[in-house]
């Protein structure tokens, strides 16, 4: 079975953080999500991934030949942005007569792909799509569904007094290849505005698949932030990393100062440097090579690698992006540092 991840977006809304790295790059402790996301499908029947890549195409093969991929990997480029439906039409040729599985890639979820197809089997559908029940679904795509989980209608981001159901899409399908016959070829289109009302409005099945009890899209800088407390809280588990008895996880390949303070949980990568005198954690990441001075505080954040921060500094509930340097006695609140000087700050 072959797996499509839509990696060409922006991610204008996760900005800093994919100012150069694209969304499904972005480090969740230590290891991109893509690759996170891959990994996972490397027992459940899936021979070949296909990505499909439009901003920054070049930045995913030198990833992947940093660090080898589980299962093989075709790139497919988009010149320009065909949108999330017109991306899977992009990729009819590499797509073989099997269902195939498509993901967001921003995506983190426990969704099981292999009951996924056992349930798209045993309910004939043409297109499976994974749904997960949230409280408030305006912001989200919404699908209403009938008693036996087939689709009944699509309703975009719906106003409080239009909601009639609390099942959002997750990003995660399974479509028979003919359903690509069914998309418009050399023109943006989306798969979750054109293509599934289209599909439904045709007479086709589309079921609906509800078994996920975790899933986060990492949309933002909030919800960057928000994964890692969900790992951390043991609400995901993460690569087998357990952290619900406060764990510190990385230490043998970290250098800790006597005199520093340690708070689980705590993720230190490879080569972390910690201070005389740091008190660092609780839920915090230290990215592999970052060094954190001596007498700094951090808590509820996560530093990418390589990040310098000097003496006396204090960093809560922010993410410090590779290669920054903070400076002596600085204090960083709730931001996304890039290192970068905003333009308006720049203008004063
Ligand atoms: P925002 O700009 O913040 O909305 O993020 P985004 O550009 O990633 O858009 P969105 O979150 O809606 O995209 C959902 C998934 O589809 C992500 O994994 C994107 O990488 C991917 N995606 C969105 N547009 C395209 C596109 O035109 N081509 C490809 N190949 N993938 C896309």
């Amino acid at each position: 079975m072959k797996a499509v991840f839509l990696v060409g977006g922006l991610g204008t809304r996760l900005r800093p953080l994919t100012n150069k790295t694209p969304k499904p790059l972005v480090p969740v402790m230590g290891k991109a999500l893509l690759e996170h996301n891959i990994d996972k499908l490397k027992f459940k029947g899936v021979d070949e991934i296909v990505l499909c890549t439009c901003y920054r195409p070049e930045s995913f093969e030198e990833y992947f030949s940093e660090n080898p991929s589980a299962l093989p990997i075709r790139f497919v480029q988009e010149k320009t942005p065909l949108g999330t439906g017109g991306a899977i039409k992009n990729v009819e040729g590499f797509i073989s007569d099997e269902p195939f599985l498509i993901f967001n890639a921003d995506i983190i979820s426990d969704v099981d792909v292999a009951e996924m197809l056992r349930f798209h089997e045993e309910k004939g559908a043409d297109v499976t799509i994974a749904s997960v029940y949230v409280d408030d679904p305006t912001p989200y795509g919404v699908i209403e569904h009938d008693e036996n989980d087939y689709a009944t209608a699509f309703k975009e981001k719906p106003k409080p007094s239009e909601v009639v159901s609390h099942y959002i899409n997750a990003g995660i399908y399974i479509f028979n290849p003919e359903i690509l016959e069914e998309i418009p070829a050399g023109r943006p289109v989306s798969v979750e505005r054109e293509v599934f009302p289209r599909l439904l409005k045709g007479g086709k099945k589309l079921a609906v698949y509800k078994e996920c009890s975790y899933w986060l899209d990492l949309g933002t800088v909030e919800k960057y932030l928000q994964v890692h407390q969900d790992i951390f809280a043991g609400k995901y588990l993460y690569e087998q990393l357990d952290f619900r008895n406060s764990a510190i996880i990385g230490l043998e390949n970290a250098h800790v100062h006597a005199e520093a303070i340690l708070r689980g949980p705590l993720w230190l990568g490879a080569g972390a440097q910690i201070e005389k005198g740091a008190v660092v954690g609780p839920n915090v990441i230290v990215g592999a090579n970052s060094v954190v001075g001596e007498d700094c505080t951090i808590e509820h954040s996560i530093l990418w690698e390589s990040v310098k921060v000097e003496p006396a500094s204090r960093i809560f509930d922010s993410v410090i992006m590779a290669n920054c340097l903070v400076e002596e006695g600085s204090t960083v609140f709730r931001s996304a540092y890039s290192g970068e000087v905003p333009k308006d700050y720049a203008a004063v």
